[in-house]
């Protein structure tokens, strides 16, 4: 098995005992935290933002991966950098000025990721691949935890790994949405390096031991 990265979304966990949560993700083989912040706008939801941000960072010890479903991005990320995530994605379709806001991420010593809609096609990807060192790729329609998996997705990240290879970039491929134990080898096999999963790790009787059978395919 290739090595590949779990992220769990902490949007699924319960926060009202999120330090608990937290250390409970810290002791676990989890690779990275995912982060889902959402304005209302964007997408029809509003999660949490930077006083929740501020306690994450403080108990968290796994690096963070923050996904912005926010319009205009490009006011709040200084303020989001100040937490020092490994990762910011910002979606393809609220960007305007795709190739600056990527650059100004990596300018702050943070890897850049694009995230993609369900309906959007990765072929937009093709002359700003190169700038990017994640791709996002939404499986549900963003702005909810437990969806349902979009099957679509197999095919997409079939065509973006050829497209990878085509323009020789190294960007990571990130599934995000409605994953669980039953897509996650296949959608390794298909090409994904990271899997992000909320739902099917929070909503069980014992995360730890989910995560470790997910890590341990
Ligand atoms: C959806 C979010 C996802 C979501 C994943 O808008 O971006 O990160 O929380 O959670 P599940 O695995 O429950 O779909
Ligand atoms: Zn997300």
């Amino acid at each position: 098995m290739k090595n590949w990265v779990l992220a769990p979304s902490l949007l699924s966990a319960d926060f009202g005992r999120l330090r608990e949560e937290i250390e409970m993700i810290n002791s676990s083989q989890a690779d990275w935290l995912h982060l889902d912040i959402m304005d209302g706008r964007f997408v029809p939801n509003i999660s949490f933002g930077f006083p929740v941000l501020h306690a994450i960072r403080k108990w968290c010890t796994i690096p963070l991966d923050i996904h912005l479903m926010i319009v205009e991005p490009d006011i709040y990320l200084s303020r989001f950098l100040e937490y020092s995530p490994r990762y910011i994605s910002v979606h393809f379709e609220a960007c305007i000025h795709l190739h600056r806001t990527l650059h100004f991420i990596k300018q702050n010593n943070c890897k850049a990721g694009v995230a993609l809609n369900p309906h959007t096609d990765i072929d937009v990807l093709k002359s700003i691949l190169p700038d990017i060192d994640m791709v996002c790729m939404m499986s549900v329609n963003p702005g909810f935890g437990g969806q349902k998996f979009i099957e679509h997705t197999y095919s997409k990240i079939s065509r973006l790994c050829a497209l990878r290879t085509q323009l020789g970039s190294a960007a990571l491929i990130e599934i995000d949405g409605g994953v669980d134990n039953h897509h996650s080898t296949r959608l390794l096999d298909t090409g994904a390096d990271v899997l992000v999963v909320g739902n099917s790790i929070f909503a069980t009787d014992n995360p730890l031991e989910t995560i470790r059978i997910f890590k341990n395919l």
